[in-house]
């Protein structure tokens, strides 16, 4: 299977998806990598894997509709089974959805539909939840509102700082990631409602 994945920073979860798919037997490859900057690590590490990357930035265009349909033809000239944002922090535009939403995973680091937006850990800290995670949802018009296919949790500790926490979120974060991007490209999936079921 053909997976394209975007990215906006250090790209952990991109790593690990590219170390998973040095094993054949695994069933997926990393065709290409995106991003919504430049000089963003995630870039480095997709060249060190010799995966061709694109660089989309919104500035560079005047409406944010010509940014999603710029971003949107990348991304289908490699003909992708599966589109994964992986820590990319933009929200895509309807041309976009119209064309992968039946394929856009995002991993999220917060058990949803609490905490969503940018700062997950932070904001479950603060509200001082007992436990906290990370969840793989289906990509829909909302804010990481999709259809969710897997979640897992981890504690929160009483000294907890967002850094110990979002770390603590990260380790199974990309472990969920393997396991189910590879699930879902082995299996496949269906999608009735909100319900994913993979066979
Ligand atoms: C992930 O924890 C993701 O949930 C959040 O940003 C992080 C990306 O990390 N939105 P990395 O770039 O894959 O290291």
């Amino acid at each position: 299977a053909r997976l394209v994945v975007l990215i906006s920073g250090s790209g952990s979860n991109l790593q690990a998806l590219l170390d998973a798919c040095a094993d054949p037997a695994y069933g997926a490859q990393v065709v290409a990598v995106g991003a919504d900057r430049d000089g963003v690590v995630g870039l480095d590490r997709a060249k060190s894997a010799n995966v061709p990357t694109f660089v989309h930035r919104v500035k560079d265009h005047t409406e944010r509709a010509d940014w999603d349909a710029a971003l949107t033809a990348s991304v289908a000239s490699y003909q992708p089974d599966l589109v994964i944002s992986a820590g990319f922090l933009k929200l895509v535009g309807e041309q976009f959805l119209a064309a992968f939403g039946d394929r856009y995973i995002n991993t999220h680091n917060a058990l949803l539909p609490g905490f969503p937006g940018i700062h997950g850990p932070r904001d479950a800290l603060e509200y001082g939840v007992k436990v906290a995670g990370a969840t793989l949802f289906f990509v829909d018009g909302g804010v990481d509102t999709g259809p969710i296919i897997a979640q897992v949790v981890v504690p929160v500790l009483d000294d907890d700082t967002e850094d110990t926490l979002t770390e603590r979120i990260k380790d199974v974060e990309r472990r969920q990631l393997v396991d189910s991007v590879g699930r879902l490209v082995r299996e496949g999936w269906t999608i009735t409602g909100r319900k994913v079921t993979i066979p």
